[in-house]
């Protein structure tokens, strides 16, 4: 509208004396993103992209890692908070050890002594865990700088992601083309879409690791979150974290979350696998048919009313509550102490190439690797 015209209904308005204002005069909030520089890595420029859905909710994602850097979603009272783990600065990633917010790949969790075979040739993958291969080796996903472009959708705003993984990065065969594809939904939905091809047979398994605390970040710990995981079973481990191929029933175990249940109510109990996992740092195993989109958890937290339910296509899901987590300073000089955040990472079983009866992970050349998880929001 050009001023003369602006100035016109302007006088036309105050004229009328009527009650109502035209539309033009009434803000109105729609879904946007804006992007600045947050640094550099490896000699590349770094940025911050600011996603706002039409309801305020707001998700700052950096190109450094795909790192989800803050998310503010409303308490019962519209009360907007920050409820994942980071830091202030690209600085605090750069040195981060406990891969807050970030993407994970080419590989989610362990891959025993970081061996596997894939049509009988044996790979050895960069190991990063002791003897074992952990989040895609010593620089994953989550320590490179991927391509960003932003977008508004017809219901919210999205954030495209896309990174060429060589050929034998961290051991793995085969380029990887991968694109992830964040969308911050007007339903207050932070939707997640992994897509991946590569030009030989590999081996594929995303996910994101954000640290959630409803209560907002560095706000206590999360032990008294209430949890709900759709898992009737899930993988034990051995004392590398390494599952031993069995699924085990979580009947009559601190591992039954089938109905809410506080996270700390049994998380210091005499317990053979919590004691190797010094808490929960296991996967689960969803139930229903994977490649279906199904809920897969729903955490609450009573004191802001926040509700957040996981919803994915992955076969399984690690629940890991934050046990390496020892005070380390995150936003605006917060001590992160023991389980202050809790992960909810959408996957296929950790080691699965040593386990052939895990549903596979192999991706074969030609073929497209497809993945969708939703962190949605709300509160009561
Ligand atoms: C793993 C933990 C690991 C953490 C890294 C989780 O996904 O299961 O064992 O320590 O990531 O911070």
């Amino acid at each position: 509208m050009t001023f003369k015209l602006r100035a016109l209904s302007l006088i036309i308005f105050a004229a009328s004396g009527l009650a109502v204002q035209p539309t033009f005069f009434v803000p109105q909030r729609v879904a946007s993103f804006s992007k600045e520089d947050f640094g550099q890595s490896d000699g590349k420029k770094v940025e911050l992209y600011t996603l706002t859905n039409r309801n305020g909710v707001e998700a700052k994602i950096t190109t450094y890692g795909g790192i989800v850097v803050s998310l503010k979603v409303p308490d019962k009272q519209g009360k907007l908070s920050d409820i994942v783990l980071g830091y202030d600065n690209l600085e605090g990633y750069l040195q981060d050890t406990s891969y807050f917010g970030a993407l994970i790949g080419r590989y989610g969790n362990r891959i025993a002594k970081g061996r596997f075979k894939l049509n009988g040739t044996e790979y050895k993958l960069a190991t990063n865990n002791g003897e074992n291969h952990l989040h895609g080796g010593v620089k994953g996903f989550d320590k490179v700088v991927w391509n960003g472009r932003a977008a508004k959708t017809t219901n919210g705003v999205r954030l495209t992601l896309t990174y060429q993984s060589h050929d034998m990065e961290e051991g793995y065969p085969g380029n990887l083309f991968v694109t992830v594809a964040y969308t911050l939904t007007n339903a207050n939905e932070l939707r997640i879409d992994y897509s991946a091809t590569t030009d030989k047979d590999t081996i594929v398994n995303l996910t994101h690791h954000s640290y959630f605390n409803l209560a907002g970040e560095g706000n206590g710990d999360i032990l008294k979150h209430q949890l709900m995981i759709n898992a009737s079973r899930f993988t034990p481990v051995d004392p590398g974290l390494i599952p031993t191929g069995e699924l085990r029933n979580v009947k009559g175990t601190p591992f039954d979350f089938l109905q809410p249940t506080p996270i700390g109510s049994r998380i210091d109990t005499e317990d053979e696998q919590l004691k190797i996992g010094r808490g929960y740092d296991h996967n689960f195993v969803i139930n229903g048919p994977s490649g279906v989109l199904r809920k897969a958890a729903s955490v609450s937290e009573e004191t802001t009313g926040r509700v957040m339910e996981v919803w994915t296509t992955e076969p399984g899901m690690q629940f890991y509550t934050g046990n390496f987590l020892s005070g380390k300073p995150g936003k605006g000089g917060k001590p992160y102490q023991f389980r202050y955040g809790f992960c909810l990472e959408t996957q296929h079983y950790p080691d699965s190439p040593n386990h052939l009866l895990f549903p596979t992970t192999v991706l074969k050349k030609g073929a497209r690797y497809q993945s969708t998880t939703i962190y949605r929001f709300s509160s009561r």
